[in-house]
Formats: structure tokens, C-alpha cells, sequence
């Protein structure tokens, strides 16, 4: 399966909500990153075809589309970033009525719903209220939402917001296993979220792709170096104003900063090896977030 982006944008007035992206995925988790504003959620709503293009188009293996329409819908999952779910519903009862307002015949729901629920690890938890799940499961429900037609292409819009670090872990994995044989195309303004299981990052910023490949890639196409600089703790708050920094760290000597400049920020400075972190810093002029700070 192949799905072409070309030359999409998206004009809301005067905002320019996704400009000129052209990308092509294949089988495979794809990570789209970027800040807040960014253009994420619009461009996965394209891709969902809920809403539309201001120019461009969309293929899907050489076919417009919003033109297979019902085709297209029959393959695609999507977990919107604001998914509604309803409170007083368990894991099973809502997975079911999904399954119905999808279109699949009772006993095929039941067999796929519980199949499902183990493989999102939520069937110990089945008869429990939607409320009354955590954040980390409500969002496994809410992918096993987006799986109940198995779909060829499975999108997800900030799917780890609001997951603790072990809640994280376990979502990696699932991801890793459900991108088996389809398209996984997963946004996030954490980088330490995709960095590991994408095999293609893309920058977004003000709308546009500002950089693509693979991690490795990325980090080698960068045009920037990353130093650490022992400085005085007196001296912290200058050079914190100076140089782009990306971490500090206290020490009995002073404090080491974490410092992205082309050429040695000071005499002493050590290279580091870049890392995803810093090259979202670079791109982005802020920390890769977390979620602390974002929310
Ligand atoms: N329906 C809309 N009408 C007007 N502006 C919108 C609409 N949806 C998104 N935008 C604007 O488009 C930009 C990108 O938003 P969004 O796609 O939600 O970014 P992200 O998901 O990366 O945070 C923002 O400036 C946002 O205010
Ligand atoms: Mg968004």
C-alpha cells in the first residue's frame, strides 16, 4: 500500500494551516512531529478526509482518495486527538457500538472486540467503565476503536498526551506489533515517543515539512553540533541567554550546559553526539516537550 501527499496545503482565511507538504508512505510507522499549532491535526484530518484540501491531492496505490470515498474509509482508522468516548460505557459496550456504527454484523464485532481487547490489554477490564479507566488504558481503547476494521492505514493524532513514562513504554510496543503490514502514521510533540519505533520522522513547523528520513538520517542532515561547556553558576544565566541550551546540569564545578552551536560556543567546550532532542530544539527554538509543559 502506498499513500502520496502531493503539494497539500490548507488555507482556513488567513491561516495557512498545512503548506505544500508532499510525502509518500509505505507500510510502516511514520512519525509526525512538531509543536503545538503546528498543522499536525489538520493534515491527519486531510488524510482522513474530514476535511479537504485547499490544493493538492491524495493517493492511495495511484487513486485519488476523496474520490474512493467509502473504499478509502473502509481502510482507515483514526484516533482523533480529542477522542470523544462515553463515560458510562465499559471497554466492551463502547467497542461494540463503534463496531455497529461501523457497519460490522454482531458476531464478527464480538469475535473482533475480543480479540481486540487482549491485544490492547484491556480485556482483564472489559466490563469497566470508560471513566473509570486510566489514561493510558482509555487510549488503548480508543485505538482498539480505530482497529475494529483492521485497517490498511491507522492514524493517530497525539495518541500518547497524557501517558505516564511505563504507559509509554507499553504504547511503543503496541505500536511496534500493530504495524505490521500497514501504514501507522502517529503525531506527537514528544520525540522520545517516535524516535524509536518510526522509520520515518517528519518535521512539521508553520505548516510544512521542515525535514524528513529516518532518525539517523535527520541527525546527520542537521546542521548543527552539540557542545557541553562547564561554566560558573554565575555565569549560567548570561550564557543561558546567549547560546541555544538544551539541557543544564549542576555540578560541584558549576553547571554543565548542553550548548547547539556550529562552532565551539567557548574554549573546552566537548562535542557531544546530536541527538533527536536537540535537533527538535533547533527546528522548533523550544525542548521537545513534556507533556507537563505543553498541557
Ligand atoms: N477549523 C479551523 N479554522 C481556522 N483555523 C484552524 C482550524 N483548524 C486549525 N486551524 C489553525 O491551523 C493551525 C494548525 O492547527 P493544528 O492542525 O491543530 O496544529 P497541531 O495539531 O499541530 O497543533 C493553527 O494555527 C490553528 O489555529
Ligand atoms: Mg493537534
Amino acid at each position: 500500500m502506498q499513500l502520496r501527499l502531493e503539494h497539500v496545503t490548507k488555507r482556513f482565511r488567513e491561516t495557512v494551516a498545512v503548506s505544500d507538504v508532499s510525502v509518500t508512505m509505505e507500510n510502516g510507522v511514520y512519525g509526525l512531529l512538531g509543536v503545538n499549532g503546528a498543522g499536525k491535526t489538520t493534515l491527519m484530518r486531510i488524510l482522513c478526509t474530514l476535511a479537504v484540501p485547499t490544493e493538492g491531492r491524495i493517493t492511495c496505490d495511484g487513486e485519488d482518495i476523496f474520490e474512493m470515498d467509502m473504499r478509502y474509509r473502509k481502510i482507515l482508522g483514526y484516533l482523533p486527538q480529542d477522542f470523544g468516548f462515553y463515560p458510562d460505557l465499559c471497554a466492551e459496550d463502547y467497542l461494540m457500538y463503534v463496531a455497529s456504527i461501523k457497519g460490522l454484523r454482531p458476531a464478527a464485532a464480538k469475535k473482533r472486540v475480543e480479540e481486540l481487547l487482549h491485544r490492547v490489554g484491556l480485556y482483564s477490564v472489559r466490563r469497566r467503565k470508560m471513566k473509570k479507566l486510566s489514561g493510558g488504558m482509555k487510549r488503548r481503547a480508543g485505538i482498539a476503536q480505530a482497529m475494529l476494521n483492521d485497517p490498511k492505514i491507522l492514524v493517530l493524532d497525539e495518541p500518547t498526551a497524557g501517558l505516564d513514562p511505563n504507559e509509554r513504554v507499553r504504547f511503543r510496543n503496541l505500536i511496534s506489533e500493530l504495524s505490521q503490514e500497514r501504514i501507522v502514521l502517529l503525531s506527537t510533540h514528544i520525540v522520545s515517543d517516535v524516535s524509536y519505533i518510526a522509520k520515518r520522522l517528519f518535521l512539521m513547523k508553520d505548516g510544512r515539512i521542515v525535514h524528513q528520513g529516518s532518525m539517523e538520517e535527520i541527525l546527520e542532515h542537521t546542521p548543527v553540533r552539540a557542545w557541553l561547556c562547564t561554566v560558573s553558576k554565575e555565569r549560567t544565566n548570561a550564557c543561558l541567554k546567549k547560546w541555544k541550551v538544551a539541557n543544564i546540569r549542576a555540578g560541584s564545578g558549576g553547571n554543565e550546559l548542553r550548548v547547539l552551536s556550529d562552532l565551539p560556543p567557548m574554549e573546552g567546550a566537548a562535542e557531544a553526539e546530536l541527538t533527536l532532542e536537540d535537533v527538535f530544539l533547533y527546528y522548533f527554538g523550544e525542548k521537545a516537550g513534556d507533556d507537563d509543559a505543553l498541557l
